[in-house]
């Protein structure tokens, strides 16, 4: 991992003892077929939690594999949630919903960009862009870029 941001943390964290109880749910859920965006969105709504949560959970908290798409939003859910990850994610999750799908979110503990914390990559069959410092209005942009 390399270094972190100068710059003062912007966001909190999921505590870890949390994200060990949300990585064990997802586990369960997991049983039950694969990760995908959806299964994850309703699941999360259902439990009343933000679905970038079980995302940072995921990440941090289970050896679990998210489902890829040819366009992939992947985000950086380690130390980056100190500037904002969480928000980047449920951006890139509330996105999917208004568009019924047509991408997969995945995260990652690091995308060793820290400084430049918070980081994302833009998959797409073009090539890979990565955002840093992103903020949500950012995701909406680069996914508005990605799928047309
Ligand atoms: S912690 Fe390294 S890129 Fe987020």
């Amino acid at each position: 991992m390399g270094n972190t941001p100068n710059r003062s943390p912007t966001h909190r964290d999921v505590d870890m003892n949390r994200l060990a109880g949300l990585g064990m749910e997802v586990e369960e859920l997991a049983e039950g077929g694969p990760l995908t965006t959806d299964r994850l969105l309703r699941y999360a709504e259902e439990q009343g939690k933000p679905v970038s949560h079980y995302y940072a959970a995921i990440a941090l908290a289970t050896e679990l594999e998210l489902p890829s798409a040819p366009v992939t939003a992947v985000f950086c859910a380690g130390k980056c949630q100190s500037w904002g990850a969480l928000d980047a994610i449920d951006e890139a999750a509330a996105q999917w919903e208004k568009r019924g799908g047509g991408f997969a979110i995945g995260v990652r503990t690091c995308l060793d960009r820290c400084e430049d914390a918070a980081v994302c990559q833009i998959r797409t069959p073009a090539g890979t862009a990565t955002l840093v410092r992103v903020r949500p209005e950012d995701v909406q942009k680069a996914l508005d870029e990605a799928l047309g």
